[in-house]
């Protein structure tokens, strides 16, 4: 574990971080009188941050303050100066840190989330440069217990996992190796996990998913991983389902490259959330049942792809006329959600990059939300999603909206027209389910183009700490 409540003791080359929620009441016992003095009147200025070089060390000392009293706000201002620190640790070349916060529980534990998740990386395809220099973090507070520095640990790890699998290109990551990916991760947490091959999902009949792959020269995979400890509080398992398209070219309907097609490494977002949010819970030995479904494919214009214009039969039976074939994701979530029927499911969740409409709505900063769950649970969701700052905006699954996706000639389209894009997809899922059902339309929070706070640039991780949150409140 990269976080630890103390610094092994033969560790003296540290830098010292005083997290404090009162600019005139904290331990300052390592301070001489006039760096004291120094300290105080930066923190009477404004500053919330001060930096004092004791020569043998760097300390600094932290000011949070809930400035709007939203605790869903101030616990986001605590990551974000964990964000602000890991730079100035990095800058220093320190290795360990020690973060000293003394009568505090929430902001140690959202300071060193924002610091740790910070300090990511993705330098397994660099040949030269630095990593960070900060390998070590001691979070030290009366008011933490184990529990809290392993939960906090394992949601880190989790999420770091979850960014690696998207910053990972289709040369490395396949379908067939996202799979491995998710067996590696059940080996590591005790997650029985099964994976369907190409004859496999044949045989079963998941006809929406072999048609998005018939233009790739890779095989598809359906990756199902089980956890379920014994002593498991639900009756009814939850059901995690991840859009895992590995790469997404369109298929014949092709996406132009700049700014559209050349970061559709990230179209599996939703499979790494769910994969890696799966593997947390069973890290944690969280005490319930739960599934994930991870279809996997990339969408590619092959020789014999599917055209628009084509009719599929789905897993379900239901028939899909494909007038975009660049409308693929839906086409291998659907085969998924009916898969999920033989659970009956407690709630399935499901997590997609799935509409640009969803991301010019609301851009890198909240997810869309439908759900036919009941007002009870969403409630339950929308306080996870504020509480680690994993925001969702809920859009109408209103009946008007199903028939945009009326076909001519199958059951339904694949393609509801320019309105409401985000709607019109999960009107079409929900062709597919027969119970309670949250859809995340993670397209504009999954992967951000430029660095943004402790989310780093690149893959975000977005869903792991919404979906652990969530369900670790089910217990
Ligand atoms: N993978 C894309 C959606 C996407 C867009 C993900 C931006 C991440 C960032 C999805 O498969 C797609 O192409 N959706 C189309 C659907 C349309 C053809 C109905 C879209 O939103 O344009
Ligand atoms: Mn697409
Ligand atoms: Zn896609």
């Amino acid at each position: 574990d990269m976080i630890k409540n103390k610094l092994a003791d033969n560790n003296l080359d540290y830098s010292l971080v005083i997290l404090t929620t009162s600019a005139t009441k904290f331990d300052a016992s390592v301070f001489s009188t006039d760096e004291l003095k120094y300290v105080k009147d930066e923190l009477k200025n404004k500053k919330n941050l001060v930096a004092v070089n004791q020569y043998d060390r760097m300390v600094y000392v932290c000011l949070l303050e809930n400035k709007s009293k939203d605790q869903s706000l101030y616990m986001e201002s605590c990551r974000k100066a964990g964000h602000q620190v890991t730079a100035l640790l990095n800058k220093t070349k320190a290795k360990s840190v020690l973060i000293e916060a003394r009568g505090l529980r929430q902001e140690a534990l959202c300071f060193t989330e924002g610091l740790a998740l910070t300090n990511y990386q993705f330098r397994k395809y660099k040949t030269s440069g630095d990593n960070n220099s900060l390998e070590i973090i001691a979070l030290h507070s009366n008011k933490l217990t184990d529990k809290d520095l392993l939960w906090l640990n394992t949601i880190v790890e989790a999420t770091c996992k979850a960014r690696d699998l998207v910053n990972e290109p289709v040369n490395y990551l396949t379908a067939t190796q996202l799979s491995n990916e998710m067996v590696k991760l059940g080996k590591q947490a005790g997650i029985k996990v099964t994976v369907l091959n190409k004859k496999d999902i044949e045989k079963t009949g998941m006809g929406g998913l072999l048609a998005v792959n018939k233009g790739s020269q890779d095989p598809p995979t359906f990756t199902i991983m089980e956890y379920k400890p014994a002593g498991h509080k639900n009756k009814k398992p939850f059901v995690l389902v991840g859009k895992g398209v590995v790469y997404d070219t369109g298929g014949l309907s092709l996406k132009p490259t700049a700014n559209s097609m050349d970061y559709m490494k990230c179209d599996m977002g939703g499979a790494a959330a769910v994969g890696c949010a799966i593997y947390a819970l069973a890290k944690a030995k969280i005490p319930l049942h739960v599934v994930a479904l991870i279809p996997a494919t990339d969408n590619r214009p092959g020789e014999n792809a599917s055209v628009p214009g084509d009719v599929i039969k789905m897993y379900s039976g239901k028939t899909v006329e494909v007038l975009n074939t660049d409308a693929e994701g839906r086409m291998i979530l659907a085969d998924a959600l009916h898969h999920a029927k033989k659970y009956h499911p407690a709630l399935v969740m499901e997590f997609s990059t799935l509409t640009g409409a969803a991301s010019s709505a609301l851009g890198k900063y909240a997810c869309a939300f439908l759900t036919t769950a009941d007002q009870n649970q969403n409630n339950a969701l929308k306080k996870s999603a504020a509480h680690v700052y994993e925001r969702v905006v809920e859009f109408p699954m209103w009946e008007e909206y199903g028939e945009l996706i009326k076909s001519d000639v199958a059951d339904i389209k694949n393609v509801g027209g320019p309105a409401a894009g985000m709607i019109t997809a999960a009107k079409f899922l929900e062709h597919f389910i027969d119970y309670p059902y949250m859809h995340f339309d993670i397209a504009g929070t999954a992967f951000v183009h430029a660095e943004d706070s402790y989310r780093g640039k690149g893959g975000t991780g977005f869903g792991v700490r919404l979906i652990t949150e969530f369900l670790k409140n089910k217990i």
